[in-house]
Order: C-alpha cells, then sequence, then structure tokens
C-alpha cells in the first residue's frame, strides 16, 4: 500500500523533471524543495474511496544522478502514518524504499535518470500570473494514461504546481504544491543508503499492483 504512494509521488516528481517550457527551458540540475501534497484514491474493483496528506521534501541531484524523497504521509482515511524515504540512485541502477527507518526495499530501476525538462511533446496551456512568480502551465498525457497538468516558473523553470491522475481501475488524483524550492544541495547525505538496505535481496521484478505498474510503464515510456 504504501509502495502506492511512492511510485505516485515519483510518477509526479517525473513529471515534473520532464519539464521543459515553450521554448525548452529546463530547471537546474540540482535542487531541493518541498512537495505538500493531497491525494484522493478510488479503487473502482473495491469501489473504496481514500485520502491521504503528504509532505515530500524532494532533493533532485542530476549531476550524482540521484533523486530523494523524504515522505510524511497520513492516511486520512485509515489516520495511518507512514515515513517513507525513497532514494533513486541511476548510476547504481537501484531504487531503495525505508518504510519508517525500518524496512527497505531495493529495486532494479532500468530506465535513465529524466532531466529536469518539459518533455517535448507538453501541450504548453498558458502563462499566468496569479499571485506569487509567472509560471508557465502545461499538460501532458503519458503514455501510460495518466494525466499530468503541471507549472514551472517562468523566470527558472522551478517547480510550481503538479496535479497527476491515473486511469482504473485504481484512480489516483495526487494535487501538489511546491515550496521552497531552491538551486544546490544543502545536505547531500540525504542520498546515504542505510547499510541494512544492502543485506535485501534486491527484488527481479516488478509484481506489484496494478497503479504501480501503470506508472512504471508511464516513466519507462517517458522519455
Ligand atoms: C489508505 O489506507 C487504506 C488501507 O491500507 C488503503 O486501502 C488506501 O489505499 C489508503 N489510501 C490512500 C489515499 O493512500
Ligand atoms: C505579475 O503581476 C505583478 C503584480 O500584479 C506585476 O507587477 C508583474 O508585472 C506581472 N508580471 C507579468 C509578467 O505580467
Ligand atoms: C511523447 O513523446 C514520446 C517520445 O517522442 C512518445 O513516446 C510519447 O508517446 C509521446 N506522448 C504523447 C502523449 O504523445
Ligand atoms: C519553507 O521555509 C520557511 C522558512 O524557513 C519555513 O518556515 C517553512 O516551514 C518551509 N516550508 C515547508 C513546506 O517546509
Ligand atoms: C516476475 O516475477 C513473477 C513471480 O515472481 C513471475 O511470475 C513473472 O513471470 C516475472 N515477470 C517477469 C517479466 O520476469
Amino acid at each position: 500500500m504504501v509502495l502506492r504512494f511512492v511510485v505516485t509521488v515519483v510518477c509526479l516528481i517525473g513529471g515534473l523533471h520532464d519539464v521543459i517550457s515553450r521554448q525548452g527551458c529546463c530547471g537546474p540540475k540540482q535542487w531541493t524543495g518541498v512537495a505538500i501534497q493531497k491525494l484522493g484514491r478510488y479503487d473502482h474493483d473495491l469501489d473504496v474511496a481514500s485520502l491521504a496528506d503528504i509532505s515530500t521534501n524532494v532533493a533532485y541531484d542530476y549531476v550524482a544522478k540521484k533523486i530523494s524523497l523524504q515522505q510524511k504521509i497520513h492516511n486520512i482515511t485509515t489516520d495511518n502514518k507512514d515515513l517513507l524515504h525513497v532514494i533513486y540512485d541511476f548510476k547504481q541502477k537501484t531504487e531503495y524504499t525505508i518504510t519508517n527507518g525500518k524496512v527497505c526495499i531495493a529495486t532494479p530501476i532500468s530506465e535513465e535518470m529524466w532531466p529536469n525538462c518539459v518533455p517535448e511533446n507538453a501541450s504548453h496551456l498558458g502563462t499566468y500570473n496569479i499571485s506569487g512568480p509567472v509560471v508557465d502551465v502545461y499538460r501532458v498525457v503519458t503514455p501510460g494514461g495518466a494525466t499530468v497538468r503541471f507549472s514551472v516558473t517562468y523566470e527558472v523553470c522551478y517547480p510550481g504546481t503538479e496535479s497527476l491522475l491515473t486511469s482504473g481501475p485504481v484512480y489516483d488524483l495526487t494535487v501538489s504544491v511546491y515550496e521552497n524550492v531552491t538551486t544546490g544541495i544543502p545536505d547531500p547525505s540525504v542520498f546515504n543508503v542505510p547499510v541494512f538496505c544492502h543485506h535485501r535481496q534486491m527484488k527481479t521484478n516488478y509484481t506489484s499492483s496494478t497503479i504501480t505498474e501503470l506508472i512504471h510503464r508511464s516513466l519507462l515510456s517517458w522519455r
């Protein structure tokens, strides 16, 4: 269950990282920020709906080819709280998911790290000046069928907001607002993989839920 969040957020971030603007702006190669997220989920097969609040500390490093996502997840429906730390190491081609500081799952990554640019086939929906920085808004439908709408700041191509809707049978709608985005990685230790992760056996393939597969497929075929 927890894994679904991870994957959802990865896709979100993936959407953002693939962000170039009208003429192909790319954001910084290294940045950190906090994504404040709301996730609504409807499982069509089970006919069950639920909600979660997520706060994700993102560290993105295209130089070291690593991404760290530290997530506080509050499943409002079940009142369950989890801390997830997902570390992508694209050089080692491994993704580590550490749940509540105890359980570690290592999964191989086959895709390349996506650069911090808008995908070429994103539709530019407009340039807006709401309150705060001027943003460009785009929409992309991933080959996996998820619709991502995101904004990047006009000046420096920082992530602004994002919404992601996956197609069924599990429908996830995630809305994210990025705060405190700054260039650089002030604390590289966020990429440190705990020692106990290396003792775990690596999963050989993705055998998880439909949604997980969907998003992975989206990511894989994104570029
Ligand atoms: C909340 O937890 C329930 C039970 O584990 C799970 O079925 C549901 O998908 C979760 N909802 C969200 C939004 O994560
Ligand atoms: C955005 O709005 C601010 C405040 O109204 C204004 O000063 C600024 O010139 C606007 N920028 C653009 C690009 O329209
Ligand atoms: C966007 O472009 C990529 C590669 O050119 C392609 O694989 C993908 O299907 C395209 N997506 C859409 C929604 O057109
Ligand atoms: C952003 O930074 C300010 C100032 O350091 C801090 O008060 C605020 O909590 C931060 N926002 C988030 C979402 O962490
Ligand atoms: C993935 O693993 C499952 C069970 O471990 C197996 O049934 C399936 O064939 C594997 N898929 C691939 C593509 O290797």
